[in-house]
């Protein structure tokens, strides 16, 4: 649909101006929940800010860049880039500054109201909304949220002329509704997604029983899992050589956080090799505020970073650190750009380059927040595991391809970026969606996971040992209380390193579903890419050993396990490993996996996709086999 600008602005406009106004974005439904009350007082004001498009952020350019550094083959592989050149290498030009502003200026708003921020990332505007609509040609409309009385301003679309649009990512506040309500412990609501608190977009493991005794055998891994049987599934017994040189970091999101007597607990029962863990500490790098909160003590608050720190500080053994990046404080909480805003300075800008609708804003101005604003502070970790999630369908395209291009820039910089996939198989953390794209416990159209479709980051999927099964059995995808979180993106479009897995995987075992229900043409994004044990986790939570199953423990296993390689390809001189996806799949890698063949992920009324020989988007290329994968690490440069 093309709309034309009033005749009274076009007048007094530059030519360039003339340009047809054409639709940026738009909102397909309102989230349950929210209804629309009144248009919005035309005198209120704005806080309008303009993302401006990073240059060479388009997928395809991403992929070729981060494919010279990591494809095995590229003769580039290994040669990362700089924080400095990464940052030089997406500012936005100077050129999109001027358009934008002088667009501005051009409809009447003096310039001296403009302000652009440091980063040249975004151009900010407090406009009334009268202005804000005629500028966007759209109308701003108050909503309210039923249960709770939340009010929310936000558009249904707007428009950009045609000549601004290459310029503008994203415009804040419009289309964007993803506000989930999150009880705080304070009693007031915030519109955040708070990735730290169980239920709100998260994917959390799940406790099903305590134990009283812990086995011991290895033949008793189809009951318990314990750091013997994830050695010896995955041939994974190694003494790091250059730990000081290496770094591990795990993701976690106040009020998640570990208990230190459960570290302890846990230590004791299961020794590691080299010296004793007991009295060992993940190294705090808090972020935006984060804390190892001790207030309240639960499965819900503990389960998560206990999970994944005994098992991640067990696995790279008692010589190697484990970095913790607790992001967040207790009042506003966290999101992943926040996190990603402290690893890569050029993400944020000095007011956090963060939308309020899925961020923490910080300096925090709530009672006893953060007043910092953690940007470029942490020097990334080569391998970074994180255990949340978000339904993509929760979070806007364009929300979801800014966060994405990150992961491709920490890729450049030779960062192993790993996500577990999801514990709802084909559906979501909010169940599956409808036609009209709302998320519906009722839905039928499969929903999958964030980041994991993101296609610069590695999802990791879940397995299991058969019940009855011996540990030296092949495993199977994960169907014990979780169902491994796979399929394909409705948002990003298939790279280039799977495409070759994928066809095969859809010619040989095409999925019974009609295209209606996922993106059936094998164009799009298929996840996960890997896959490690989901399921009968010990773990040690608020003093007691239970049983945990979920992805959540699938990521940190596999983040140990390269972790190890990349100890020795540093011990040897090499650079770490990085991003990974494009020599996972390469031919060269082929049986460095253990291929899981059998399986399903159900959901939204089905049973999934099946396990098959080769890639599947159930356990992706299957789960790692240390030896193999460490000699062939080891044989690229
Ligand atoms: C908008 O108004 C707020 C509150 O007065 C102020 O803090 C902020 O700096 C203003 N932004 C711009 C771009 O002028
Ligand atoms: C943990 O180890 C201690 C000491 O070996 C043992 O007494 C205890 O039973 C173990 N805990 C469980 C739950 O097996
Ligand atoms: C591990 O961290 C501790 C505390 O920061 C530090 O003293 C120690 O040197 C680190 N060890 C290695 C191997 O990096
Ligand atoms: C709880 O955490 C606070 C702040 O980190 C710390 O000072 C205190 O010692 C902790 N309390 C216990 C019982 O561990
Ligand atoms: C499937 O994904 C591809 C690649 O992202 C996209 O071009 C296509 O429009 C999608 N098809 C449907 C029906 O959504
Ligand atoms: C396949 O997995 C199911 C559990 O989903 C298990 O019961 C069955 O034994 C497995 N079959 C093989 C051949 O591994």
């Amino acid at each position: 649909m093309l709309v034309f600008f009033p005749l009274a602005l076009a007048a007094v406009a530059a030519a360039q101006t003339l340009s047809p106004s054409v639709q940026h974005a738009k909102r397909t439904h309102l989230p349950a929940g929210w209804s629309r009350v009144r248009r919005h007082a035309s005198d209120a004001v704005l806080p309008l800010r303009f993302g401006l498009t990073q240059p060479n952020t388009d997928m395809n350019t991403l992929e070729a860049l981060l494919n010279d550094v990591s494809h095995p083959e590229s003769p580039n592989y290994g040669m990362h880039w700089t924080p400095a050149r990464v940052a030089e290498h997406f500012a936005p030009s100077d050129e999109a500054i001027h358009a934008v502003t002088s667009w501005i200026a051009d409809n009447g708003l003096a310039k001296e109201r403009v302000r652009v921020s440091k980063t040249k990332g975004w151009v900010m505007l407090n406009a009334s909304v009268a202005e804000t609509e005629a500028l966007l040609n759209t109308e701003y409309h108050v909503f309210v949220h039923e249960s709770s009385g939340k009010e929310h301003v936000a558009c249904d679309e707007y428009n950009l002329p045609a000549h601004i649009i290459p310029h503008v990512a994203v415009v804040t506040p419009s289309i964007d509704f993803n506000a989930i309500l999150t009880k705080r412990s304070s009693g007031t609501t915030s519109t955040h997604i708070t990735i730290g608190q169980p239920g709100a977009g998260t994917v959390s493991p799940k406790l099903t029983t305590t134990i009283s005794t812990i086995l011991t055998e290895l033949e008793d891994c189809d009951k318990q899992i314990t750091p013997a049987c994830l050695r010896a599934l995955y041939g994974f017994v190694y003494t790091p050589l250059a730990a000081k040189k290496n770094s591990y970091g795990i993701v976690e999101y106040t009020p998640q956080a570990y208990r230190p007597a459960d570290l302890d607990m846990f230590a004791k029962n299961f020794s590691s090799i080299g010296p004793s863990l007991v009295g060992s500490r993940p190294v705090l790098k808090s972020i935006d505020g984060g804390v190892v909160q001790n207030e309240t003590a639960s499965f819900g608050v503990n389960g998560e970073s206990n999970l994944d720190l005994q098992y991640a500080m067990n696995l790279v053994t008692g010589y190697q650190n484990i970095t913790l990046y607790q992001t967040g404080d207790l009042e506003m909480g966290a999101s992943f750009n926040n996190l990603l805003d402290a690893l890569d300075g050029s993400y944020c800008t000095f007011e956090g380059g963060d939308d309020p609708e899925n961020d923490g804003i910080y300096p925090d101005t709530l009672p006893g927040g953060y007043q910092g604003d953690d940007c470029g502070t942490i020097k990334p970790a080569n391998v970074i595991s994180t255990s949340y999630g978000y339904d993509e369908a929760s979070l806007s395209f364009a929300y979801s391809s800014r966060q994405c291009a990150e992961y491709a820039k920490l890729g450049l910089m030779g960062v192993t970026v790993l996500y577990s996939s999801g514990d709802n198989g084909v559906a979501g953390n909010d169940g599956c969606l409808t036609p009209d794209g709302s998320e519906s416990e009722d839905g039928k159209i499969f929903n999958p996971s964030f980041p994991s479709t993101c296609p610069f980051v590695t999802s990791v999927g879940a397995t299991q040992v058969n019940p009855g099964a011996q540990v030296t059995d092949p495993e199977s995808a994960c169907d014990q209380v979780i169902f491994s979180g796979g399929g394909f993106s409705n948002y990003f479009a298939i790279p280039d390193y799977q495409k070759g897995a994928v066809a095969a995987y859809l010619s040989a075992n095409p999925p019974p579903y009609a295209a209606t229900i996922y993106n059936s043409t094998g164009g799009s994004r298929a996840y996960p890419d890997i896959s490690a044990n989901g399921a009968n986790y010990v773990v040690a939570v608020d003093n007691a050993f239970g049983l945990v199953y979920g992805t959540s423990a699938s990521s940190p296993v596999v983040g140990a396990i390269l972790t190890m390689v990349n100890d020795q390809r540093i011990f040897w001189g090499k650079k770490p490993i990085g991003f990974i996806n494009p020599t996972i799949y390469s031919p060269a890698f082929k049986g460095a996996f253990n291929d899981i063949t059998n399986g399903t992920n159900p959901g939204c009324g089905t049973v999934g996709f099946s396990a098959a020989k080769g890639y599947d988007p159930v356990t992706g290329l299957g789960t790692p086999n240390f030896p193999k994968l460490l000699a062939l690490w080891l044989l690229l440069p």
